[in-house]
Parts: structure tokens; sequence; C-alpha cells
């Protein structure tokens, strides 16, 4: 792909995808991580002449203006990231750019033509969005996996480069994708084995270590035989649990699944709580909410030994106190180690900044949920195929 330093800036009118779909509490921005993250991009197109008009969505409004999802939180937080004026267009006008300032162009979904699956709706709403720009950046990480006028179609009409964000993702990726320091080892989590299959899958073929935690390492237990008591449990995926342990094996992969966990009958911050050895089973009526501290340390020493570290789904329900010692022993082994360490996105980057765990110690944390897991599933991203070749 080109990148920035490949275009024409100087005076340019520039249209700039990016993933704003930050999460909102009663109307205000609760993680502003994915604004930051465009703030490279945003500064050096600005320093180099160009007027960037910005275009993105925010949650899913299924193609109608929702009022609670304007971007207009998201306009106020960049201008102070900024640092220049950000002018908030009506949703369906499309003004031209205005040096020394951004125009963030309305939530891109209300627009039914954006997220629609008839190419020529995507197409003639693409190419409202390409008049008058001399030029597309796509610094969108997050929604590179969408096939959308604003993400693909407007790509094909105009000069394109990745920005700042997208390369650092993409490259951060495929050099663990492609040529990984050993030993590499892939934490799991997050709540469903049936989400993370294609990955494990595809991970299978390179990893060295995987290590499982979260909701998903029940179903591999109760796979196993365990007693799994109330825990989230997918029975239709005992069967893929076992081809995974079988395959693993036999690619010599070592899988580390949890030897003990911390149960409770109820998810909340004032519940009884205890811990359970895997082997003794966990009684009815109680759910593993945790892994164990045995588990933690053993799962922390396996990232410390690691060379390159790849982490995605929390190991418990983190956002609960009781529950989050697990992901916090593995976020911080993660920052701790030597190792070359990515955070794939979604719940496990928010778990990085909610839990205090120092993110400058981790080599990249991704701003892509679903984007990041189709690169770690070995798919290339719609967004990437249609940037031209540098
Ligand atoms: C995300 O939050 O992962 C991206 O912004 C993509 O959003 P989507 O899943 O609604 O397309």
């Amino acid at each position: 792909m080109h990148t920035l330093s490949d275009l024409n800036l100087q005076g340019a009118s520039v249209l700039v995808r990016l993933d704003l779909n930050v999460p909102l509490a009663d109307g205000e921005i609760t993680d502003d991580g994915r604004i930051r993250a465009a703030v490279p991009t945003l500064k050096e197109l600005l320093e180099a002449g160009a007027a960037p008009v910005v275009v993105a969505h925010l949650g899913r409004p299924k193609g109608e203006v929702k009022p609670e999802l304007s971007l207009a939180p998201v306009a106020t937080r960049m201008a102070e990231l900024v640092g220049v004026p950000v002018e908030l267009a009506p949703a369906g006008d499309f003004p031209p750019a205005r040096p020394g300032t951004i125009v963030l162009l309305e939530n891109i979904r209300f627009d039914p033509r954006e997220a629609s699956k008839d190419q020529a709706e995507r197409a003639a709403l693409a190419t409202e969005l390409a008049a008058g720009r001399d030029a597309y950046v796509s610094d969108g990480f997050g929604v590179l996996h969408r096939e959308q006028a604003s993400v693909t179609d407007v790509a094909k009409l105009l000069p394109n480069a990745a920005g700042r964000l997208v390369e650092k993702e993409i490259r951060s990726f495929e050099s663990v994708l492609k040529d990984p320091a050993r030993p590499y080892t892939v934490v799991l989590g997050g709540s469903k084995v049936s989400d993370k299959l294609l990955v494990i899958d595809n991970l299978l073929k390179s990893v060295d270590r995987l290590i499982i935690g979260g909701g998903m390492c029940f179903t591999f237990l109760a796979a196993e035989g365990h007693a799994i008591g109330d825990s989230l449990f997918e029975p239709d995926w005992v069967d893929a649990c076992l081809q995974i342990l079988k395959d693993a094996r036999e690619r010599g992969v070592e899988v580390l699944l949890p030897t003990d966990v911390v149960i409770a009958q109820d998810i909340a911050a004032d519940a009884d709580t205890d811990v359970v050895k895997v082997e003794q089973g966990i009684p009815d009526g109680w759910k593993g909410l945790d892994i164990g501290p045995q588990t933690a340390a053993a799962y922390a020493q396996a990232v410390l030994d690691s060379a390159t570290v790849v982490w995605n789904g929390p190991m418990g329900v983190f956002e609960v106190a009781p529950f989050a010692a697990g992901t916090i022993a593995v976020a911080r082994a993660l920052a701790e180690t030597d190792g070359f360490t990515v955070v794939g996105g979604g719940d496990s980057a928010a778990a990085v900044r909610l839990l205090d765990i120092d993110a400058d110690a981790i080599d990249h944390i991704s701003t892509g949920g679903g984007a990041s897991l189709e690169l770690l599933e070995g798919k290339t991203l719609p967004g990437i195929a249609v940037l031209e070749d540098a």
C-alpha cells in the first residue's frame, strides 16, 4: 500500500476514513482510544497543508438518522485532541474541505447506501463522497473488514493511501503472522468458542503455545469431562474443542487450560466467591467467572517465557472487581515481557486501559475488534485489498 508519504498533500482536499466507533454512556465518551489513535494522521495531514474531511460511523443505526448516534461528542473530543476546530457537517451534507479545520461528516451509517448489499447503491454514495476530493486516506483500521461505501467503494475512485494507524496495525499483525520470534504464544479469552474457532484453526499452524481462558474455556473443560456447574457452555462446540485439542497434540502445540477457577453464584461486585480446582469440578448453581490464582500465575509465566505474544479476549469478567485478577495478571505479564506483544483489540484493549496497565510497554494495542480477528484468521481485509499497490 501507499502511505501518507506517497501523497501530494499540499493544498489537497483529503477524504479520511476513520474508525471513531467509541463507547458512549449517557452521551459521554467512556473510552476515547480510537479518537486518540487517529490523531497522528490528522496532525500530519494538517501540517502538510492538506484539509481533511473525515468520514466515520458510530454504532449500527441501520440507515436511519438516530440522534443518540450522532458524532457530535466525537467532534468535540477530536477538536481537543488535535487542537484545531472540528466542524460537524449535518447528515447527508458532504461539504468542501476547509483549510486549517477538520470537517467531520455526520455518522455515515445514517445513509442506507453506506452498508447496502447493492454495489450500485454503495457506488452512488461513494461518488458523492469523492466529489471535489484530491485523495482518500484509509485509517479506520477497525472497519477494514467491512465492504462498505466509505471503506471500499470510495477508495476505487481516488488516489489513495493507508494512514499512519493502518500502517502500524498492518505492520504489527504481519510481523506476528509471517515470521514470529519463538516461542510464539497466543492467549485467547472471551465468552464464546464459536467466535474464535477460525482464529484457533489458523493459529494452530504457527503457534508454539495456545493459552485459553475466559468464558470459552468452560466448553473445553466440559469437553475434557470436567463438571462446570452453571458456567458459560456451548454444547454444540464440544466436538470442535476436542478436535482442536487433537490437532494441537498432532502439531506439537502446547495448550494451556485452567487448573483452577474463581467461582460465584452471581456476577456482582459483592458476590461471595470461591476458588476451586478444575479437577474437583464446579458445583451446580455456581459459575466460573475468572481463571484462578494458580492458573493466572502459570499463564503469566508462559507469557514472560515467550518471544512473541498475541492476546485476544479477557480471562474473566474483568469489569467486575472480584473477577478481574486473571485478566490483570496476563495483561501485566504482557507489559513486562521483553517479547514482541500485540493486543488484538476489542475487550482486551479496553481491559488494558481500564485496569491501569502500562499500555506503553505493550508493542501494539490494536484498535480493531472484528478486523483484528479476521487478520488472525488469515483473511485479507477488503479495505486493504482495495488500496493501490505501492
Ligand atoms: C468495531 O467497533 O469493531 C468497528 O467500528 C466496526 O463496527 P461494526 O462491527 O458495527 O461494523
